[in-house]
């Protein structure tokens, strides 16, 4: 499905600037099928490699109860004025903040002072132009707001590029994982955060 990609320089010689975006709550009345085939997009690159991601390869029921199992956050092109106006074409990508699972959280999950993020993609033909930067910086604020400190995740261990792109904003291993859906070891992360949530 084409998206608008309207924030590239017709000038490679410029550098781009970050991309306009819109970080919003999910509304009851978005629908989850584009999510879950942008998830499947952005998760390919992983199955690619041998890595066999959850988020990869669920059905839109799994993305749904998953969504509502914390608070899911999508990225948009902004349409100001009419927020919920053409969702699939305007959707860049989601995270979800807080999700509870049944399986066994690693035990940073569990701390008081943490929290943790999961589903976390951005379409692959608008990565690296800053929206998964924004969905980042919606989960650092939202970890200020509820008072906690530090904010973890979790990650394939065989996924060195994405380690660097973590360890670049601040992120440090914590411990491995073993979660009982996915085909590989994870790394738990953790990034100590400072300050005062931004103003949106
Ligand atoms: C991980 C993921 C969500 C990151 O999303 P993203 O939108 O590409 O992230 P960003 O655009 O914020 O940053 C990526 C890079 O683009 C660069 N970039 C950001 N804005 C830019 C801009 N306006 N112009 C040029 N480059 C830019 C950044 O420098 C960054 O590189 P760096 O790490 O060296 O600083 C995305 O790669 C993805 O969906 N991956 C597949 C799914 C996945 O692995 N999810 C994580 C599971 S734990």
């Amino acid at each position: 499905m084409p998206h608008p990609d309207t924030n590239q320089s017709s000038n490679p010689s410029q550098p781009a600037s970050p991309r306009n975006v819109e970080v919003r709550a999910l509304l009851p009345t978005d629908p989850i099928a584009p999510i879950t085939a942008l998830l499947h997009r952005a998760y390919a690159s992983q199955r690619e490699r041998g890595m066999d991601p959850l988020a990869g390869r669920q059905s839109v029921e799994i993305t749904r109860q998953r969504c509502y199992r914390g608070k899911t956050f999508v990225a948009l092109e902004p349409a100001p004025g009419v927020p919920s106006a053409h969702f699939a074409r305007r959707l860049l990508g989601t995270i979800l903040f807080q999700e509870r699972e049944d399986a066994a959280f690693p035990p940073i999950f569990l701390r008081k002072d943490v929290t943790h993020f999961s589903q976390f993609a951005v379409e692959p033909t608008l990565q690296k132009s800053g929206v998964g930067t924004a969905l980042l910086d919606c989960v650092e604020r939202e970890t200020l707001a509820l008072g906690a400190t530090e904010l973890a995740l979790s990650m394939a261990e065989p996924d060195t590029p994405l380690r660097e792109y973590y360890e670049r904003r601040g992120y440090r291993v914590v411990q491995t994982w073993q979660w009982p859906y996915t085909n590989y070891l994870s790394l738990i992360m953790s990034k100590t955060l400072r300050g005062q949530p931004e103003m949106a």
